[in-house]
């Protein structure tokens, strides 16, 4: 699980540690708040481990599944890519083509490094979930913000095109979109955004964290097993593909 010490992705490991899964909290620089996570799980019964990894970084990559074997004592049969960096707004004058690797490296490069890692093991098992964190953007075309939205499609792209390839072994691809949901990072926007943007909803508000965490547990259910290549926006009817 990416990017599991805060915002979505904690409560998507919270979630599937409810669920009975073993869940590798992975973090970057907030060591505190994935051991909070952690004893999150294990205060409920269940099993964690906290492991710092930079996901955009190879050998730190394979370190991360290794270890994440090593210590929940076992293969790895569902992978949520869900970390991101810093998601800036830039106009076309002032963006580079840095400013759309960085967002690349997270959607496209960091998702390709972790399923070389776990999709051998996943074959031979004939069984795994892979499920990537993407976004309404996609859809919303949102102005300014190019670099992420399109690095958003070309995980999309990723989502269908590993589904494609990795159906005849039963491992489900799926990608999960969700609608803007604040998290600590969302905290200094100005309410009159948030309220604009909830008011746009056709459901009225914005979403939770758990409303994603409870998507993916679903996608990763056997419930599921028949679901592939799917995209599910989780946003109160905010995009209708
Ligand atoms: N929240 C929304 O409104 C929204 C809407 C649509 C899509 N999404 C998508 O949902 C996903 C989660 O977003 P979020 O809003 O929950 O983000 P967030 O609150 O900013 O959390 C980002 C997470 O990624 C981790 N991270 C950052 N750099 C990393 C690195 N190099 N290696 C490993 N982990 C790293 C952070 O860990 P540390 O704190 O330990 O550094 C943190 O746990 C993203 O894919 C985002 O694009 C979010």
């Amino acid at each position: 699980m990416t990017g599991a010490s805060r915002g979505l992705g904690a409560a998507i490991a919270v979630k599937l540690g409810q669920c009975g899964a073993k869940v590798a909290v992975n973090y970057y620089g907030s060591a505190d708040l994935a051991q909070g996570v952690v004893k999150q799980i294990t205060d409920a019964g269940g099993n964690a481990v906290a492991i710092r990894a930079d996901v955009t970084d190879e050998e730190d990559v394979a370190r991360l599944v290794d270890d994440a074997q090593q210590q929940l004592g076992g293969p790895i049969d569902i992978l949520v890519n869900n970390a991101t960096g810093p998601q800036p707004f830039i106009p076309i004058e002032q963006m580079t083509w840095d400013d759309c690797l960085a967002q690349l490296h997270f959607f496209v490069k960091s998702p390709l490094l972790l399923v070389k890692q776990v999709v051998g093991s996943m074959k031979e098992r004939r069984y795994g979930r892979i499920i990537n964190i993407g976004s309404e953007v996609f859809e919303k075309g949102v102005p300014e913000f190019a670099n992420y939205v399109s690095a958003k499609g070309a995980q999309l792209g990723l989502s269908r095109s590993w589904a494609m390839e990795l159906a005849k072994w039963q491992i489900t691809v799926n990608h999960v979109a969700p609608g803007w949901i604040p998290t600590e990072r969302h905290a200094d926007d100005p309410q009159d955004k948030k309220d604009e943007y909830a008011a746009a909803v056709p459901m009225g508000h914005m979403g939770e964290p758990w409303d994603i965490a409870e998507t993916v547990a679903f996608l990763a259910s056997d419930g599921a097993k028949f679901i592939t290549g799917q995209k599910l926006s989780v946003n109160g009817g905010n995009s209708l593909e």
